[in-house]
């Protein structure tokens, strides 16, 4: 199949509007609109174009100053369907969407529509809602997204580790560490719970016990790896949404015990925000990075979230997240050195009102 692909002209409009016509019943896109999103710096439209006919589009959307892209509207022509055409161009756009910085790819598409559901399920799109009375005649509008990785691989050095319960993240990026550091160490399930015990905080926000910064790079130093911190602000942490007292008091009781050791251990600890210089430097040095982030914009929920940075390719800090949400029906593809944009990154890397940024960057044990 011989299909050219190639951005969008305003000599396309008449075909556009054409096919558009033939395709869609509701919801369409008017000339005018298809005239202002071919000139908008913020939107990219690609046509397939098959023995000089234009064989479909797919126009994508890139607002500012997120790391998402939106598949605005997409459509094959009735003659080129079934051909793979739908596919070659979904893949298109994929990589536009990852060569503008994007780190994910969501869409809507028709919840009667089994046709496109199908080709985005086969694409590795994962189901993340459902929204009732989307489209113009009533229709339910099913939500899809896609982490996107270029060519970025899923296979690192850095063994991979999923966590297996939702709030041992920050011991699970540890035991990672410690399995690349030591390549006798194998992570297993009693090491997380273990390794959890030993850096939680026991209460955390509303949930069960988290762990905090200190607790981490303590828990990393006894378990033989070097550990240095970041924590951008000095006082005690993720207290503001604790209301009850007595969880306060265990919290506080506990950061001061971490925080003591740390300094008994000599743990050097910088009381600022970590830069994403400061990331790659350490990176560039062969240290990991276990680095706070909010989870909003991984999964949609503003909960604090340790991942680990293992690299760093020149315009994206790779990652592995050790959360795989299989409501979403993740795999390891979209949690295992994920290439996160710079910007994004640091964008992630903060949480609360306050911004809290916190690092640990971990490394094998400095030589006596
Ligand atoms: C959805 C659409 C873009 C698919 O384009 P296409 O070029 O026909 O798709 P491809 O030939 O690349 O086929 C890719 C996959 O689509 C699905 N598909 C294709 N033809 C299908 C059919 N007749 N019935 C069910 N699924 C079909 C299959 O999963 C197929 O993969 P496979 O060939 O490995 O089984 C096209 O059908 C279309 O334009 N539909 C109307 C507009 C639309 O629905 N847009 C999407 C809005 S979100």
């Amino acid at each position: 199949m011989s299909a050219e692909i190639r951005t969008a002209r305003a000599s396309d409009i008449d075909a556009l509007v054409a096919l558009e016509n033939a395709v869609f019943d509701s919801d369409r896109i008017s000339r005018r609109s298809f005239r202002q999103l071919i000139e908008r710096e913020t939107a990219e439209t690609l046509v397939a174009e098959k023995d000089g006919c234009l064989a479909g589009y797919a126009m994508v959307l890139f607002r500012k100053g997120i790391g998402v892209a939106r598949l605005y509207s997409f459509a094959i022509g009735p003659g080129f369907a079934g051909m793979g055409l739908g596919r070659l161009l979904l893949e298109r756009v994929e990589r536009v969407s990852y060569d503008h910085g994007r780190m994910m790819l969501r869409l809507e598409v028709r919840e009667d529509n089994a046709r496109a559901i199908s080709l985005y399920e086969q694409n590795g799109y994962r189901r993340i809602g459902r929204e009732a009375d989307y489209y113009e005649d009533g229709m339910a509008a099913l939500r899809f997204e896609k982490t996107l990785r270029g060519d970025v691989p899923v296979g690192t050095r850095v063994p991979f580790y999923e966590q297996t319960c939702d709030f041992t993240c920050g011991p699970c990026c540890l035991m990672m560490a410690m399995a690349n550091f030591d390549r006798s160490f194998v992570p297993d399930p009693i090491r997380e719970i273990r390794l959890w015990r030993e850096a939680t905080t026991v209460f955390m926000m509303s949930g069960t016990g988290g762990c905090e910064p200190f607790g981490l790079g303590v828990a990393a130093y006894e378990n033989g790896l070097s550990a240095e911190l970041f924590v951008s602000f000095y006082g005690a942490l993720f207290l503001q949404s604790v209301r009850s007292e007595e969880k306060r008091r265990v919290m506080e009781l506990a950061q001061v015990d971490f925080r003591t050791r740390a300094e008994q251990y000599g743990i050097p600890v910088h009381y600022r925000s970590f830069s994403i210089d400061d990331v790659r430097a350490a990176l560039a040095a062969g240290k990991l990075v276990v680095v706070l982030i909010s989870g909003y914009l991984m999964f949609g929920k503003k909960v604090p979230h340790w991942v680990l940075a293992i690299g760093d390719d020149g315009t994206h800090i790779l990652m592995h997240d050790p959360w795989i949400e299989d409501e979403r029906r993740e795999t390891m593809s979209d949690a295992a050195n994920v290439p996160v944009p710079y910007d994004i990154f640091m964008q992630m890397a903060q949480f609360g009102r306050d911004g809290l940024r916190a690092a640990i960057i971990l490394g094998k044990p400095d030589a006596p």
